[in-house]
């Protein structure tokens, strides 16, 4: 950008008009109530950080902003039954100041014409894999997206023939049942089983799903929507065995930051064994970690260049000039922020935990090892309203989105239906948790006045 332009950022903030600027916090506070409900005007503020501490607590109204989470919802409950939106994968705090900061500061430059170079981007990327995970990525193997979706669908394309498949862990994010559409090929489930509170891989069910038409794995860790992360063990068994069958290891990472305080994350590409990671390819982004989803940057990379090379013929995309900006913003100045909002999302994990357990004996709880999703057992309640029974007849895809309707007309809490993470969703709801705190609480007893009814 240009440097010359006579521009002192802090007084063009001022004189833009930019009063609620850090300190003004007090002003700012709206209850959870208020910003809970559609058509309020959401905070507009410069985000705040006072005494080292980034504030999580206050709600920060997204409504009204053309967002997923809270504006797509309502649009099927025009009587205003909607409160909370607690579906999509999308943090409701307010983003790290360096990213507001370093955005508005290229906006001043009034030009957007072809962006020259990415090479900062790919050398954060590097950086940050290097010192968050230990992981050493060499630059030239990294190929640059505009999502996850558009490098799983090219790995897609360029491992599994027409009539091949892939082999997914479920439940798992329901995005990998929509690229394997979009690759044009089928999707085999090896549903994980719940042994002693935790959901656990059934390696031989595994293994006997890995026919001569499985290409590929999907390996999801932390696993969206169960919470798991994978430990190096478990991750080295399957890829041995992917190995064994010449099956090919996508390992999705996006949310390998959001790590609770006794886990720890492994990447499969640092994994103990070279040629299992060199079956492997991995897709990563950093907008889990600060909610820059809209913001359109992932990544993936191999440590096999045959493999990249494979992938990379299928593959095209272009970064946004404001996605780098933002993005390169968070990898370089974001830690603390994000370091303070995975400390607070694994009290808002503890709370929720505790909450279920004393005051919504029905549901089913699993605790979490990482992701900000945590996946609650409704079968008892589901039974109790004839959910299974009923859902035809209301027109509704599985008994699981007829519960997520009940659940809005009860509580006015939005959650995702387990169904849509393929075998095992059965009974499950995802509830997202990144939110403040307050919010958190409201859904939490609205969903138990609703639920402990039945
Ligand atoms: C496991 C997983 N992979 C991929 C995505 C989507 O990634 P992107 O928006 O970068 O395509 C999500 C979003 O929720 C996810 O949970």
């Amino acid at each position: 950008m240009n440097k010359n332009a006579g521009l002192n950022r802090r007084s063009f903030m001022k004189n833009a008009g930019f009063t609620a600027l850090a300190g003004a916090t007090g002003s700012l506070a709206v209850g959870a109530s208020q910003a809970n409900a559609q058509g309020a005007s959401p905070t507009q503020s410069y985000p705040r950080h006072a005494n080292g501490n980034f504030d999580f607590d206050t709600v920060y109204n997204r409504a009204g902003n053309n967002c997923a989470r809270w504006d797509s919802p309502p649009r099927n409950y025009p009587s205003g039954e909607f409160k909370f939106g607690m579906g999509v994968a999308s943090m409701d705090f307010e983003c790290a100041p360096c990213i507001t900061e370093a955005l508005m500061e290229r906006v001043q430059h009034h030009s957007w014409g072809y962006l020259a170079s990415t090479e900062e981007l790919t050398s954060e990327i590097v950086k940050w894999n290097g010192e968050h995970h230990n992981n050493d990525i060499d630059a030239s193997m990294v190929t640059l997206s505009d999502g996850v979706y558009p490098g799983m669908i090219a790995a897609m394309r360029s491992f599994v023939p027409r009539g091949g498949k892939a082999l997914i862990m479920s439940p798992a994010y329901s995005g990998f049942y929509t690229m394997a559409s979009a690759a044009n090929i089928e999707t085999v489930d090896s549903e994980l089983k719940l042994k002693n509170g935790r959901y656990e891989i059934d390696y031989e069910d595994l293994e006997t799903k890995m026919t001569s038409d499985v290409r590929v794995l999907i390996v999801c860790n932390p696993q969206n929507p169960t919470g798991n992360v994978w430990r190096e063990e478990e991750l080295l068994r399957i890829g041995r065995v992917a190995l064994e069958h010449g099956i090919v290891v996508l390992s999705d990472e996006i949310h390998s930051d959001v790590i609770r305080g006794d886990q720890r994350f492994t990447p499969f590409s640092a994994l103990p064994d070279r040629d299992v990671v060199n079956n492997s390819l991995t897709f990563n982004a950093i907008s889990k970690t600060f909610n820059l989803a809209g913001m359109k940057n992932a990544y993936y990379y191999s440590k096999s260049p045959t493999m990249l090379r494979r992938v990379n013929q299928y593959h095209r995309a272009e970064l946004s000039t404001l996605g780098v900006v933002a993005n390169v913003a968070a990898y370089k100045y974001g830690r603390e922020w994000f370091d303070q909002a995975n400390a607070y999302m694994d009290r808002t994990h503890t709370m929720i935990e505790e909450y279920v357990k004393t005051n919504m004996p029905s549901v089913g709880y699993v605790r979490n090892e990482g992701t900000y999703m945590t996946f609650l057992d409704f079968a008892k309640t589901m039974a109790s309203i004839g959910a299974e029974a009923q859902y035809e007849s209301h027109g509704k895809r599985t008994a699981e989105h007829y519960f997520q309707d009940w659940m809005v007309h009860n509580s006015g809490v939005y959650l995702n239906p387990g169904s849509v993470y393929g075998k095992g969703g059965a009974g499950r709801m995802r509830m997202n948790i990144a939110s403040s705190q307050s919010v958190v609480k409201d859904v939490l007893d609205a969903m138990a006045a609703a639920v402990n009814k039945v």
